[in-house]
Order: structure tokens, then C-alpha cells, then sequence
């Protein structure tokens, strides 16, 4: 009984951390839900794909600006697929300011 409350307790708290700053949980919802998701790729390195969390694998990239950045993501870039007109800029770019943004705090 007292297990079964204190799960109930923790799911809440996760609850309440999932509605956390707005823009961050936007960004890594698309990060996983785009169509094909950047997850696929980027949480392995598949592909030679940047993989998020490793600040080596990025590189010089770290040091793009988001725009030249959004806009790979936007006209594909080897094999990565262009996602112009599935998502909206808006959501590119929260996705990518995500990912950078955790490949920065990786360390
Ligand atoms: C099929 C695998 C794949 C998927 C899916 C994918 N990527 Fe990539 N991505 C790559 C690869 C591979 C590269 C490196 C391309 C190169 O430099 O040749 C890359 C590069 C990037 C870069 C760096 C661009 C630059 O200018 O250096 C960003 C940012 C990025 N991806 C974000 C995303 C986002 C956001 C999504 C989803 C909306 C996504 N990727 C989906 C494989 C993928």
C-alpha cells in the first residue's frame, strides 16, 4: 500500500517536469515525432549522423548558427532527408536548438 502511493507520487512528479518550459518539451516532442524522427539517426550517430549528447561527433557544427543549421535540416544534407514542408520552421528550429542544447549540457 504505502509502494502504491509513493509510485502514484513519482508518476506526478513526472507529470509535472514534462510540462516544464514549453519550447524545450516542443522541441524534443518533434526531435522524436517527426516523420522519419530525428531520433533515429541522431540519438545513435547512425549514418555518421551528429549524435546528440556527443559534443565530438558534432564538431564544428556546435559552432553554426541555428539558422544554418535549421536550414540543412530544412534541404536534407547527405542522407539525412530534407524536412521542408513537413514541419513548420518553428518546430525545425525548436527541435535543433533541442538537440544542441543537450549535446552542450552532455558534457
Ligand atoms: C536518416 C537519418 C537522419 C534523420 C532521420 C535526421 N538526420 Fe540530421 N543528420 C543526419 C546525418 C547523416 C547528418 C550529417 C550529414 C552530413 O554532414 O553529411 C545530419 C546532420 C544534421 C545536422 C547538422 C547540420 C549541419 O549543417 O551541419 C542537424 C542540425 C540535424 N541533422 C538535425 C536533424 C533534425 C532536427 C532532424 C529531424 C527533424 C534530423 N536531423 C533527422 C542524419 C539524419
Amino acid at each position: 500500500m504505502k509502494l502504491k502511493r509513493h509510485a502514484i507520487l513519482l508518476s506526478i512528479a513526472a507529470l509535472g517536469f514534462g510540462a516544464g518550459p514549453l519550447q524545450a518539451a516542443d522541441g524534443e516532442e518533434i526531435y522524436r515525432s517527426a516523420m522519419p524522427p530525428c531520433s533515429s539517426c541522431h540519438d545513435t550517430g547512425a549514418a555518421g549522423a551528429p549524435k546528440v549528447g556527443d559534443a565530438e561527433s558534432w564538431g564544428d557544427r556546435l559552432d553554426k548558427d541555428t539558422a544554418v543549421l535549421v536550414q540543412s535540416v530544412k534541404d536534407g544534407l547527405g542522407v539525412m532527408p530534407a524536412y521542408e514542408g513537413k514541419n513548420t520552421d518553428e518546430e525545425l528550429t525548436a527541435s535543433v536548438q533541442w538537440m544542441v542544447e543537450q549535446t552542450r549540457n552532455g558534457e
